[in-house]
C-alpha cells in the first residue's frame, strides 16, 4: 500500500495523507541552521550541534508520537484545524505534503480555506523561513482567527530535558514589534539568542506555554485557540513559546501572504545589549528578516536553494530502462547522502541528536556517497577526521564535531577504523585526482607537533593491521570491528555496561582485549582496501613500499584460505576462547553476512570457486523479499562471549536483522562476480523507491533508506516468527545511504572513478538494452551510453571513446578535456 507518490521531475515525494504509517520527514538546511521537518510539520531545529544548540523542543518517546514542530493553527468560526492536520488533528477536505530537496511544502483545506504553508533554510543563512499562504476559496468572505506556535528549547537539548529543577525558572523572553524573541541565559553566559518573526501587524501574541496552552490542556487543544484569542503572556521562567496572533478577513477568492522567520543570532560580547545594557542589540536580527521578508524575497530564496541542488545533482545522471533505479540514483540516494555528510549519526527520528559525536568508520564511509558532489568539503573532512587518529594507527572511535577532537570517552581499539581511510582517501584521489592531499601535513592526535603526512597516516593505518594479528594470522578483533555489536573481549554480565566501550577486566593486563579474538570480517575488508594503498605507493613510484604492502595481502589471502574458510563461505571471527564463530559447526549464527562480499571483490580463494559457493550460500541461507539478513540461524539467547548481538530478540539489528548497509556489499560482490541479476534482485529487495508499495509493511519513508529492516526471524522471540518481518526502522542517517550509490552507480551501472580515469564495466541484468548515463568527472562531462544486444549482465566488448576504439574499459584521463563521449558494447 502506498501513502503518497514520487513526483520525479520536481523532485519530490508527494505525501497524500498525513496517517502516514510513522512520521515521514524531510531535513532543512546544508550549513549551519538544521531542520527536522515531518510530513505533519513536526521536528525541531538546532544550530550547528543538535545538542548544545538546540532552538526548538522536541519530544522523542511521546504519546502520540510527533509531538512538538512550528504549529499554524487556524479557528474558523469554531471549527479548529491545522494544515498539517497535527496536531489538532481535524479531518480536512484536503492534505498534502511534498518533501523536496531541502524544502516541505504542506496544505490543507477545510470549509473553503485553504493553507498552503512552505519551509525551508536559505542557503547561508541561520534560520528557517516559512511562507503561508491562506485563500477563501468560497464565495462568500471569511473571517477566522490564526495563531503561530513554537516551542523553546533551552539550548541544551540534553539538559533541557532532565534538569528541571533549575530550568522551570531561566527561561527568559523579549517582544518588540512583530517579533518574539528568545534569550534565556543571553544576560549571563550566553552570546546568542532566537527570534520567531512575521512579516506583518500581529493583533497579539503569548510567550509562556501555560497561558497559550493550559496546564491541563496539550498541542492538540490549546486553551488560547479554544477561546479564539491571545492573552499577551510574557513568559518569565518555566517553558518560554513563541506564538502570534492574527484576526484575519478575506474576500471571496481572496489570498493572503504572511512570512515567519525562526532566526538564530550570534553577537559579540560587547555588542550584545543596547545602551540600557539589558535590551537585546536587534540590529543582525533585523537585517536576517529583512532578508526574506516579503513573498519576492522568498522566491528568490527559494530559487537559489533550487540552483544549488540543480548542481549538485547534475554531477551524476543515469537513464536506464527502470524509473525507481533512475530516481534513487539522480535524486534521492545523493540527496540522503548529503544529509548524512551534513548530519553524519546525530539528529533524525531516531537518533536523538545528544548521543553520539562524528564515528570515525561512520564519516569515512560517508564520503564515499558524496565525494563527487562536493571533493572540497570532503577533502576537509578527510583531514579533520585523519587529524585525530593515533600514531600508531589506531583510532578515537568518535569525535566531536564542535572540537573536532577524538572523543576520550569512547576510546579506540575498533579493529577496522583504519582501514576505512584508506579506503576514503583513496576513493577522493580517484575522484579529483588531487594527489597533493597526500602530501598534507596532518597531525596524530589533534597535536601539530606530531603532525606528518597523510601517507603517513594511510601507511600506518595499514601496518595498525598488520601489526596487530591473533594466533591463526588473522587480525585481532579488538573491542569489535564493524559490526559494534560482536563484543568479543567484553563478556559483560551486569547491567548498564556499555558494550562498546566496557572490557572484561580480565583482558587488561593483555592491553584492554583479548589477545585470541580475530575478525575475518577485518581480514576480508584488509584484502580489499589494501590494493588501493598499493596502488597509491606504485603510482607515487614507491615500488619497494608497494611489494612489501603487496606481501602482506598475498599473506592475509592465504591466511583466510588456511583458517577462515568454512566449506561455502567465509567464518566471522574466532572467539576469546579460540571457538569457531560464523561456521557450520556452530549451533546459531552458522553464517555472517560482513565478510562475504569483501572476500568476493579480493579474489581470495579464486581458484577454489569460492564467490560462487559463497554467493549461493548467501542467496540460500540470508536472502529474503525484503534484503539479506545479517546472520542465521539468530541467536535465541545471550551468549556472553559474544555480546550485544545476542541481546537483540531474533530479527532486529545486528542480531538477523536486515541490515542494509552491508547489503550493500553483497551488491557489490555480486556485480563484481558478474552476477548482474543476482546483484540487481539485492537492490531492489532494499532500494526505498521499490519498497514504496508496500509502504504499509515498511512503514518508515519511501525516498531514503534505513539502517535497519526487520529480518525473516523477527518476532521469533515470542512464537511469531513472520512477525514485523519487512519493517523499517532507522531512517536516513546511516552508512547505508553512501554504499548503496557505491553499489548501484560503481559497480552494478559500473561507472567508477579510478586514479587513471574513469572505468566504466557495467554488472547488470541481462534484461537490459543498456542504459545511458552523464558523470561530471575532473572537469569534463562523459557522456556514456551502453549497450547490450546479447543481453548479457557483464563484460566489455568494445569501447568507443570519442569515435577512437580503446582497449579494456578505463576512459583514459586527458586533461583539458571538456567533453568525452564513451560508447560500450557488452557482449
Ligand atoms: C551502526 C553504526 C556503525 C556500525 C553498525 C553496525 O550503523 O553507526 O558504526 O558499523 O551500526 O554495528
Ligand atoms: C548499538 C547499535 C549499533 C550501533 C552502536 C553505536 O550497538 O546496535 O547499531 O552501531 O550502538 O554506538
Amino acid at each position: 500500500m502506498k501513502f503518497g507518490h514520487f513526483d520525479d521531475k520536481n523532485r519530490e515525494y508527494v505525501i497524500e495523507t498525513p496517517r502516514t504509517p510513522y512520521p515521514w520527514i524531510n531535513y532543512l538546511g546544508t550549513q549551519g541552521f538544521f531542520s527536522l521537518i515531518s510530513n505533519t510539520a513536526g521536528g525541531y531545529s538546532f544550530y550547528k550541534d543538535a545538542r548544545l544548540r538546540r532552538i526548538t523542543r522536541y519530544r522523542y518517546n511521546n504519546v502520540p508520537i510527533d509531538m512538538g514542530g512550528r504549529y499554524f493553527y487556524i479557528n474558523d468560526n469554531g471549527t479548529i484545524w491545522n494544515p498539517g492536520w497535527s496536531p489538532v488533528k481535524t479531518e480536512l477536505d484536503s492534505y498534502e505534503c511534498r518533501h523536496g530537496m531541502g524544502y516541505t511544502i504542506i496544505k490543507g483545506k477545510k470549509n473553503d480555506l485553504k493553507a498552503e504553508v512552505t519551509f525551508f533554510v536559505p542557503q547561508d543563512y541561520d534560520g528557517e523561513v516559512q511562507q503561508v499562504v491562506l485563500t477563501n476559496e468560497g464565495s462568500a468572505p471569511k473571517t477566522f482567527k490564526f495563531w503561530s506556535f513554537a516551542e523553546w528549547c533551552l539550548w541544551d537539548a540534553q539538559d533541557d530535558c532532565t534538569n528541571f529543577q533549575r530550568n522551570f525558572s531561566t527561561g527568559r523572553v523579549e517582544i518588540k514589534d512583530s517579533t518574539i524573541y528568545h534569550k534565556t541565559e543571553y544576560r549571563d553566559r550566553r552570546n546568542h539568542f532566537a527570534f520567531y518573526y512575521v512579516n506583518d501587524k500581529i493583533d497579539g501574541y503569548d510567550t509562556d506555554r501555560d497561558s497559550f496552552i493550559g496546564l491541563y490542556n496539550g498541542f492538540h487543544n490549546p486553551q488560547a485557540v479554544l477561546d479564539g484569542k491571545c492573552t499577551n503572556s510574557l513568559a518569565d521562567g518555566w517553558s518560554p513559546i513563541a506564538s502570534h496572533y492574527k484576526e484575519i478577513t478575506l474576500k471571496a477568492g481572496e489570498s493572503k501572504t504572511l512570512v515567519f522567520i525562526l532566526g538564530y543570532v550570534e553577537m559579540p560580547q560587547d555588542k550584545k545589549f543596547e545602551a540600557d545594557g539589558k535590551t537585546i542589540n536587534k540590529e543582525k536580527a533585523l537585517a536576517m528578516m529583512e532578508k526574506y521578508n516579503t513573498p519576492e524575497k522568498f522566491a528568490a530564496g527559494m530559487a537559489e536553494l533550487r540552483a544549488y541542488w540543480d548542481k549538485l545533482l547534475g554531477i551524476l545522471n543515469v537513464n536506464t530502462p527502470e524509473d525507481k533505479v533512475n530516481r534513487m540514483v539522480n535524486i534521492w540516494n545523493q540527496y540522503q547522502c548529503m544529509v548524512t555528510f551534513n548530519l553524519s549519526r546525530s539528529a533524525s527520528y531516531f537518533e536523538s541528536g545528544i548521543g553520539r559525536g562524528m564515528g570515525f568508520r561512520d564519516s569515512n564511509q560517508d564520503i564515499l556517497g558524496f565525494v563527487h558532489q562536493i571533493p572540497d568539503r570532503a577533502r576537509e573532512r578527510l583531514i579533520d577526521i585523519a587529524s585525530t587518529q593515533l600514531e600508531d594507527g589506531g583510532c578515537y572511535h568518535q569525535y566531536q564535531p564542535l572540537t573536532k577532537k577524538g572523543n576520550a570517552d569512547i576510546g579506540g581499539d575498533f579493529s577496522d577504523d583504519p582501514l576505512w581511510m584508506i579506503l576514503s582517501v583513496s576513493s577522493y584521489i580517484k575522484e579529483t585526482g588531487d594527489w597533493s592531499i597526500l602530501d598534507e601535513k596532518v597531525p596524530y592526535d589533534n597535536d601539530e607537533s606530531k603532525a606528518k603526512s597523510m601517507l603517513d597516516h594511510l601507511t600506518v593505518s595499514f601496518y595498525h593491521i598488520v601489526n596487530n594479528l591473533g594466533p591463526h594470522g588473522l587480525p585481532l578483533a579488538m573491542r569489535a570491528d564493524w559490526n559494534d555489536c560482536i563484543n568479543l573481549s567484553c563478556f559483560s554480565d551486569t547491567p548498564g555496561e556499555s558494550f562498546q566501550t566496557y572490557t572484561n577486566p580480565k583482558f587488561k593486563k593483555e592491553g584492554g582485549y583479548s589477545k585470541i579474538a580475530e575478525s575475518v570480517f577485518v581480514a576480508a575488508l584488509f584484502t580489499y582496501v589494501g590494493p588501493a594503498f598499493v596502488g597509491i605507493l606504485n603510482h607515487l613510484g614507491k615500488k619497494k613500499d608497494a611489494a612489501k604492502a603487496q606481501k602482506e595481502i598475498d599473506k592475509m589471502k592465504k591466511v583466510m584460505m588456511a583458517s577462515a574458510w568454512d566449506g561455502n563461505w567465509f567464518m566471522r571471527a574466532y572467539d576469546a576462547n579460540g571457538q569457531k564463530m560464523g561456521s557450520k559447526e556452530c549451533q546459531e549464527g552458522q553464517i555472517f553476512i560482513e565478510p562475504q562480499g569483501f572476500a568476493i571483490m579480493s579474489d581470495v580463494g579464486k581458484e577454489e570457486g569460492t564467490a560462487k559457493k559463497t554467493l549461493a550460500a548467501i542467496d540460500e541461507r540470508l536472502n529474503t523479499k525484503h534484503g539479506l539478513v545479517l546472520n542465521n540461524p539468530a541467536f535465541s539467547k545471550y551468549y556472553i562471549q559474544y555480546g550485544e548481538i545476542s541481546t537483540y530478540p531474533g530479527g532486529y539489528k545486528e542480531n538477523a536483522g536486515i541490515f542494509t548497509h552491508n547489503n550493500a556489499w553483497i551488491i557489490c560482490a555480486a556485480a563484481y562476480a558478474g552476477e548482474g541479476d543476482q546483484a540487481f534482485k539485492y537492490y531492489s529487495e532494499i532500494a526505498p523507491a521499490y519498497t514504496e508499495e508496500t509502504s504499509d509493511i515498511h512503514k518508515t519513508e519511501p525516498y531514503v533508506y534505513g539502517q535497519m529492516i526487520g529480518g525473516k526471524d523477527a518476532g521469533s522471540d515470542v512464537g511469531q516468527t513472520g512477525k514485523n518481518f519487512g519493517q523499517g526502522k532507522n531512517s536516513w542517517l546511516t552508512g547505508t545511504a553512501a554504499w548503496n550509490m557505491v553499489a548501484i552507480s560503481q559497480y552494478i551501472l559500473g561507472i567508477q572513478p579510478d586514479f587513471d580515469g574513469l572505468k566504466v564495466d557495467p554488472s547488470i541484468p541481462a534484461s537490459w538494452d543498456g542504459f545511458t548515463a552523464t558523470r561530471l568527472f575532473r572537469g569534463a562531462r562523459y557522456n556514456i551510453t551502453i549497450k547490450n544486444p546479447s543481453h548479457v549482465c557483464k563484460g566489455v566488448k568494445s569501447m568507443i571513446v570519442d569515435g577512437q576504439p580503446v582497449e579494456g574499459c578505463v576512459v583514459p584521463f586527458v586533461e583539458g578535456k571538456k567533453e568525452v563521449n564513451v560508447e560500450i558494447t557488452l557482449g
